[in-house]
Parts: C-alpha cells; structure tokens; sequence
C-alpha cells in the first residue's frame, strides 16, 4: 500500500480491546502488542488481564477490568487511562457472549437481559465514551465492532443473540454516518463459525456440546481473526473498511429453509 498508516506513527498507535481475556481479543491484543502498539485490554478475568500485561510488560499492555454490563464500571475504565495510553487509535468493541440455543420459547429470559447488556448496551457505552479519545488521535482512527453471521442469517436459537448482533451491524454504519467528516473509521466485522471459549460459554459450561459443536471442521481461530484485526486498523488512514464478513471455508451461506409437506392454507 502506498500511503502510511498508523503503525508508521513517530509514537505507538494505542487499541482498546473489550473481551481480551479470551478468544479473539487476547490473540488481538497479543498480535498488537508484538507489533509496536500500545494495548488497554480490557475484561472482567483480571487474572488473565494481568498475565496479559506481564507477557509484554506494563508499558506495553495496560489490564483494565471492566464488566460490560455495567455503565459505571466501563466509565471508570476509561477514566483510569493515563496519558501514556492516550488517545486511543482504534477501539475494538469484541467484548460479547451468546447464552442458550434453544428456539422461543425454550428460553431464559435472564440470559436474553445479559447478551442486550453485553452486546448492546455495553459496546455503545464504551464507544460514547471513548470518542472523543478516537477524535484527538486523528488521521488513522477506528472503531471495529463485531457483529455475527448471527445477525445476517437466522437459524432457530439464534434468536436474542442474533438480534443483538443485528443490531451491532446496524449500529456500526449508523456510527459511521454521524462520524462522516471526522477521522474515525467505522467497521462492521461480522465472523461465522469460530473456535473461542464461546460454545463453553453459550452451553453454560456443556464441554460436550462444545467438542461435538467443532467436530470434524475447521472453524475460524482467534489468531485468524487477530490477523484480520490487524489489517483493518492498518489500511490506509484516508480508507473506509464498511463491513467484512468472514466465514470459514466449511460454512456456507445457503438459500432459506423450505418446510416440504406442510399443510397448507
Ligand atoms: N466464536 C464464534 O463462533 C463467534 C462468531 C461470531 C461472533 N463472535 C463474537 O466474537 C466476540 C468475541 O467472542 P469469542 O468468540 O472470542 O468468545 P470468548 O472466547 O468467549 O471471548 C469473549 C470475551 O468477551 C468478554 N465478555 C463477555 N461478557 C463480558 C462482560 N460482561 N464484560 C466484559 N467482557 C465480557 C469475555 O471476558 P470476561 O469473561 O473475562 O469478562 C471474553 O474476553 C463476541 O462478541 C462474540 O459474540 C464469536
């Protein structure tokens, strides 16, 4: 590519990560840091944050718990930023989880509260809150949030999390719309099909489920995703990447269900 980006800055470009205790965010953050940025990784495993920090020492990675659930916690996060960490050049809004795949109404309406905290009201809680941030880094800023093959293709079970999901395309290109003229870039990634903890996660902790759920393909890895990640927040400061939707080979997007033999009316 022929312009600079913003790994090229005289000083180190910073990304804020949601949910870098696991799965896309910690191979995020690892990718980031070994490669001349500064990380805040942030999660509600302090645990896994330290060791995080550790791995690259304090200067380099910044562990701010933070549970996306809770206004006050995230306000707290982002005022706890020192000025070595500051501004913040792209924020990658990761942090999410699916609880339950049963279809309605086989439901718990509690797991429903928690993925719309999470999901929705956790990742625009921590974009509010970190713009103006986004805004003094300038040329080269971005916000990537993502979303799910869950929120484009309906499947019985999805219903909750794939909405919420739905919502962070929707979300993301309405983002981009009041941002138009600053220099933030807005992305809407949306995976399908990974291994991460989050089968562990939706099944409540069924290891089974989550070994049958991966047998016999080759799903996304973080690091696949940590690459991916990588190139986004890199492109070209006058390039706008809008949405990216990334499946592994083996999962294919096909035509709607047709019921056979269904009575008809
Ligand atoms: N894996 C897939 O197949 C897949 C496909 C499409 C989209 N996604 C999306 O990708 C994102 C990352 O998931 P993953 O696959 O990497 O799963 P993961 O390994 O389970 O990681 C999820 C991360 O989200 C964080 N998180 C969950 N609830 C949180 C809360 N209340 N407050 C703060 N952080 C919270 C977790 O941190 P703590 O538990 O430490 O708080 C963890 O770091 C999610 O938004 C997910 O919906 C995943």
């Amino acid at each position: 590519m022929s312009s600079k980006t913003v790994s090229d800055a005289p000083t180190a470009p910073v990304i804020f990560i949601t949910g870098a205790t696991s799965g896309f965010g910690a191979a995020t953050a690892r990718k980031f840091a070994r490669n001349g940025w500064k990380v805040i990784a942030t999660g509600r495993r302090s645990g896994r944050l330290k060791k995080l920090a550790a791995e690259f020492g304090s200067d380099v990675v910044l562990p701010l718990t933070m549970d996306l659930t809770d206004e006050s916690s995230i306000r707290q996060a982002i005022a706890a930023i020192p000025a070595e960490f500051s501004p913040v050049t792209c924020l990658f809004n990761n942090g999410g989880l699916a609880l339950g795949s049963s279809p309605m109404p086989d439901v718990d309406p509690a797991d429903w509260r928690i993925m719309v905290e999470t999901n929705i009201m956790g990742l625009v809680t921590t974009t509010l809150g970190l713009l103006d941030s986004l805004k003094a880094a300038g040329a080269g800023a971005s916000i990537i949030n993502v979303g799910s093959a869950a929120g484009i293709y309906a499947y019985p079970g999805g219903n909750v999390y794939g909405a919420s999901k739905a919502f962070v395309h929707h979300f993301s290109t309405e983002l981009r719309c009041d941002l138009a003229g600053s220099d933030i870039r807005v992305t809407s990634f949306i995976p399908g099909m990974a291994k991460t903890e989050f089968t562990t996660v939706r099944t409540h902790g069924d290891a089974a489920a989550n070994e049958a759920f991966y047998q016999g393909v080759k799903p996304i890895l973080p690091e696949d995703v940590a690459d991916i990640i990588w190139f986004v927040a890199n492109i070209p400061p006058h390039l706008n990447i809008n949405v990216l939707e990334l499946m592994p080979i083996i999962q294919v997007p096909t035509i709607p269900t047709i019921l056979r033999d269904k009575p008809q009316t």
